[in-house]
């Protein structure tokens, strides 16, 4: 009898189909969002998961479903996934690291300067039919990228493409803070001087966070983080929700602590603050930064190579491509 698996989410179908080859598959074409106890419920029986960010994989979740041995998360932030409870029962978490770098950095620069140009405020007056007037010379002007300061907060792997664009095809001035300092071939290939947070914050004319979730980066930006900034200054969170402290960005956007933000992630997406959806100044997208259907694509091939080898078939059978915990893989 084949092992028995769960997709949980709807995916590309001629990729999810290689897991048929070696697998009794259960998914979710219509995408049903599963509530914890369903989650339970599709999982009984199964000994491994493709996941994604929308399900919470916790020690209760793992004590319901004895026979999980692999959760394969398409993703490379993983923070909805418990690992130390997983390792703790030598279940197996992989990621997608790597596929998305490049693409991610497009979307977090795009979305940076789609902030800092205010092109989206400006699209919604035009398509509003209020463009009535042409040659106003204040109109929408916003904040140049060329030649300005980028700041990075959280310099793994998206942060330095981030930085070579900046650097390279803008030609930003870089600073980044992360919890380590790069290597220096890391930080001159990325043309970044490593500054701390506060003098990050300070300097930053445009500051893009892409660091990973966790209790100690919960609300790394608040109010006495965005009150260090300039008044012309835009964030860019491309990271996670909970980065930033949505209602105390709210209030500086309103009161002119900073100019403007742009949000690809929120604090309990896919609600929206309310008082981030009144304001002009905030550029918003519902959690796209990885969407290119290349991308896409090869995350969820990489899962699935994931899946199939960390249950003991294919060609890395036994060693699977991105492991989170590989400590659980050592007899
Ligand atoms: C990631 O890869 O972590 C993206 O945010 C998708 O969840």
């Amino acid at each position: 009898m084949q092992p028995a698996v769960l997709v949980t989410r709807a995916t590309f179908p001629d990729i999810a189909d290689r897991l048929r080859e070696y697998f009794d598959v259960t998914d979710n074409p219509s995408d049903i969002i599963w509530s914890p106890t369903e989650l339970v419920r599709h999982l009984q029986g199964k000994q491994g998961v493709m996941s994604t960010g929308s399900e919470r994989i916790d020690a209760a979740l793992l004590d319901a479903c004895p026979q999980l041995k692999a959760v394969c998360n398409v993703g490379v932030g993983y923070n909805n996934v418990d690992v130390t409870a997983c390792t703790a029962r030598r279940i197996l978490v992989t990621n997608t690291p790597d596929v998305l770098t490049e693409t991610t950095a497009d979307f977090g620069f795009a979305l940076m300067m789609a902030t800092a140009r205010r092109i989206t405020e400006a699209e919604r007056f035009a398509r509003r039919g209020e463009w009535t007037k042409t040659g106003i010379y204040d109109q929408f002007v916003g904040s140049d990228v060329h030649g300005a300061t980028l700041g990075i907060l959280g310099m793994g792997r998206i942060g330095q493409a981030i930085a070579r664009r900046g650097a390279l095809g803008f030609g930003m001035g870089v600073i980044y803070h992360n919890r380590s300092r790069l290597p220096p071939e890391l930080e001159a290939d990325s043309r970044a001087r490593y500054v701390d947070k506060t003098t990050l914050l300070r300097e930053a004319d445009h500051l893009v966070l892409v660091l990973p979730y966790s209790p100690q980066s919960h609300h790394a930006i608040g109010a006495s983080e965005l009150a260090q900034m300039k008044p012309g200054a835009t964030l860019t969170n491309i990271a996670r929700g909970g980065i930033v402290d949505d209602a105390a960005l709210a209030a500086a956007l309103r009161t002119g602590t900073i100019a403007a933000t742009g949000l690809d992630v929120f604090e309990g997406e896919p609600r929206i603050h309310p008082d981030l959806l009144d304001l002009p100044n905030v550029v918003i997208t519902p959690h796209i930064g990885s969407a290119s259907v290349r991308t896409r694509r090869a995350m969820a091939q990489l899962s699935v190579d994931n899946l199939i080898a960390a249950l003991g078939y294919g060609p890395n059978a036994g060693r699977p491509p991105t492991p989170v915990n590989p400590q659980v893989l050592r007899p």
